[in-house]
């Protein structure tokens, strides 16, 4: 559905973090779309098994509660040597995020393969259950054997960035969208946006 005063579409940001949701902003901010962010007391399960099922979940429950088209993401760590923990249990690893990191720290200690990747799967969907797009990015790097770094959350200050020697909390904010798995994950999305706007 179009915003009658734009004439623009409607896409509602399936999320009700305010860093996230200014982040979509940033990314979408060249798309002739109006963005509204989800609305209050709106709630999904994040049940799926993988990063895009969540993603798909979200998006598909805030478009039909909303009757617009919807964007939600699901990201997470994904680290070799645990099986792929925390995986799409990032958030729920701990109560919060150096506990997190220090429980990540903990479960790894002893382990020589310190491989890991973040990744952020982004649906698009309509209010009739369509999944219009599909997408998922990918940052390779190592888990730090200590945190290094003041900038981002979460797990940033112990995730170093292949090539670059540096942890996303030691990157400028343009140095990690360029190389992060969200920043790959909306390149991925802009082409296939543009196709449906
Ligand atoms: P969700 O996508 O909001 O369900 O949660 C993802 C969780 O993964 C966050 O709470 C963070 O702990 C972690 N995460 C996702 N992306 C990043 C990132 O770019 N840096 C650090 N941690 C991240």
């Amino acid at each position: 559905m179009k915003d009658s005063q734009s004439n623009q579409m409607i896409l509602v940001l399936a999320s009700t973090n305010e860093g996230k949701i200014n982040e979509f902003r940033q990314f979408l901010s060249h798309f002739e779309l109006t963005l509204q962010a989800q609305p209050k007391g709106v709630f999904v399960d994040e049940t799926g098994q993988t990063f895009a099922e969540n993603a798909r979940l979200k998006a598909l429950s805030v478009a039909k509660v909303t009757g617009h088209c919807s964007l939600a993401d699901d990201s997470g760590l994904c680290v070799e040597a645990l099986n792929g923990e925390p995986g799409v249990r990032s958030a729920r690893y701990a109560l919060n995020d150096e506990a997190r990191i220090n429980r990540l720290l903990s479960e790894l200690d002893g382990h020589l393969n310190r491989r890991a990747f973040f990744s952020a799967a982004i649906c698009v969907a309509s209010p009739s259950g369509e999944v219009l797009i599909e997408v998922e990015g990918h940052c390779d790097g190592v888990i730090a054997d200590s945190p290094r770094g003041i900038n981002g959350f979460g797990y940033d200050p112990i995730f170093e960035v292949g090539s670059t020697g540096l942890t996303f909390a030691e990157m400028e904010i343009g140095q990690k969208r360029l190389l992060g798995h969200r920043g790959r994950a909306f390149a991925l999305l802009e082409p296939r946006l543009k196709k449906i706007l």
